[in-house]
């Protein structure tokens, strides 16, 4: 079935109390009107119509850096109510479809649900989406004929009689309709309500008087339908979000110490038996092997992590766009970070208060206390001492370390890149390493030690 979509996103969203424009918060680590945009790509839309006003300039570079749907912007200035927004879509709708209109701040509406109410429609009802609420308080009482049943009216709560206002059935902000007929009645629209604004509701009243029959579709749950209008609504949305997304991982077997714990802004791809203790949080796209264990506290983005990779808590793991990538049976952290670039082949294991950037380690090295790694490749089982550091950077250029397989570097060393430590080298403790280290000997650079026969410690002078 072709399809229009209208996006409202114009509103100011006055009650999040920000600089940036409502429908651009984050949920889950993707704007609002982002989800929204996603549902609207499964949909197989003809033309997607976004709505703006406040902050337009800003929300329509997000929308369409964010999907690959060509979008139509078209801009509603002032904004004078729903109607009006959809007024000024109106002319780009292409008339032979049916138009499903959808609300910017409206996240998670599921495209099941979306498609149920276009099919509702048909090309030739007016459908409306409605729930059920307790408390319906705020919202547009959907009002039906006593005897028959069917919708005669949207009553606005600010327009409703307190016996209207007893109804629990609402408008969820969610309609579709035959497009022809959705143009010519938003045109004759009036603003002679309470709010004088010129509501897309009312459309509801003309169809009934036109005997277009008015169907209602039900979402399947309220967080579909749930609106963002300020920060607590938006941090509940996000807690319901991610209790979702914590369920389906589940579901797939994945072992959440606490799902209420959890939390995901992208995607996370577990193989089977893993473990991920609470308040972890992964973001971009974060792929784990087989059996890979997560410690408390861990924070993961853009990484790829092999099988029996254990994970200590308080692990900072950050690939942004280079990725982080570390291989089968790998032991990090507790207090480990690993920065994008860092490439760990198999059994390694960096231990606490390391750092690793942009970095390769070959099978079985370790780097288990107090380190720096940055810009080098290092072979296989190289041992690095606590407090060592691969001084990588000049004040101008950064330079690599290159240290061959089964080189030992004791502790507390500076090896000043670019540098190579041959295979089998060793490094004695404390040393500042300026020039290469040949394979099999011991390197030490620091002064020797000598002792003072009959040295005497200062003393006080006494006045
Ligand atoms: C609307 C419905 C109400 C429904 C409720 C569900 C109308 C008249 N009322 O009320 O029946 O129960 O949603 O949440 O439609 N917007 C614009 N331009 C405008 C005004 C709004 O683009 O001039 C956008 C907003 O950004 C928002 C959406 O339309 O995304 C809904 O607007 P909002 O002001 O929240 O409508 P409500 O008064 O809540
Ligand atoms: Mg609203």
């Amino acid at each position: 079935m072709a399809l229009n979509v209208v996006i409202m996103a114009a509103g100011k969203g006055t009650r999040m109390r920000s600089a940036t424009p409502k429908v651009l918060h984050q949920l889950g680590g993707r704007s609002l009107l982002q989800h929204v945009l996603d549902t609207v790509a499964v949909l197989g839309t003809t033309r997607t119509v976004l709505v703006t006003g406040h902050g337009a300039e800003q929300v329509e570079a997000s929308a369409s850096s964010g999907t690959k749907l060509g979008i139509t912007c078209v801009r509603q200035m002032p904004q004078l109510g729903t109607g009006h927004a959809v007024q000024q879509a109106a002319p780009a709708l292409s008339e032979a479809a049916t138009t499903l209109i959808l609300n910017g701040d409206v996240p998670l509406i599921r495209p099941a649900t979306a498609r149920a109410l276009a099919d509702a429609c048909g090309g030739q009802h007016l459908a409306l989406l409605t729930v059920t609420l307790t408390d319906a308080t705020g919202y547009g009482r959907i009002v039906r004929n006593a005897a028959t049943g069917t919708v005669s009216a949207i009553i606005e709560h600010k327009d409703a009689s307190n016996e209207q206002r007893e109804i629990r059935e609402v408008y969820t902000g969610m309609m579709a309709a035959p497009t022809a007929l959705l143009k010519r009645w938003v045109a004759a629209l009036r603003n002679d309500n309470v709010q004088q604004e010129y509501y897309l509701t009312d459309i509801v009243a003309m169809a009934v008087a036109e005997g277009v029959a008015v169907v209602t579709a039900s979402a399947g749950s309220d967080t579909e339908v749930l609106g963002v209008n300020s920060p607590a609504q938006l941090a509940d949305l996000e807690r319901r979000f991610q209790r979702q997304q914590a369920d389906q991982l589940l579901d797939v077997g994945t072992r959440l110490a606490d799902p209420a714990r959890f939390d995901l802004r992208g995607h996370l791809h577990c193989g089977q038996d893993v473990e991920i203790d609470v308040n972890c949080v992964f973001e971009g796209t974060v792929r784990l092997g087989d059996r890979v264990r997560i410690g408390a506290n861990c924070v993961i983005r853009n990484a790829e992590l092999g099988d029996d990779v254990v994970i200590h808590p308080m692990t900072h793991i950050d690939g942004d766009t280079a990725g982080v990538k570390v291989g089968a049976g790998s032991l990090i952290g507790p207090f480990a970070r690993l920065r994008p670039g860092a490439t760990l082949g198999r059994e390694v294991h960096i231990g606490n208060f390391v750092e690793v950037k942009n970095a390769s380690l070959a099978d079985g090295a370790k780097a288990n206390h107090l380190a720096y790694l940055g810009d080098a490749s290092v072979g296989e089982r190289v041992n690095f001492g606590a407090g060592s550091i691969t001084a990588n950077y000049d004040g101008a250029n950064k330079h690599r370390t290159v240290i061959g397989n089964d080189v030992h570097v004791g502790s507390n060393c500076v090896l000043i890149a670019p540098i190579t430590l041959g295979d089998g080298a060793t490094i004695g403790g404390g040393s500042t390493i300026a020039k290469d280290a040949p394979e099999g000997q011991l390197t030490v650079a620091r002064a020797r030690q000598i002792s003072l026969k009959g040295w005497q410690r200062p003393v006080k002078t006494k006045r």
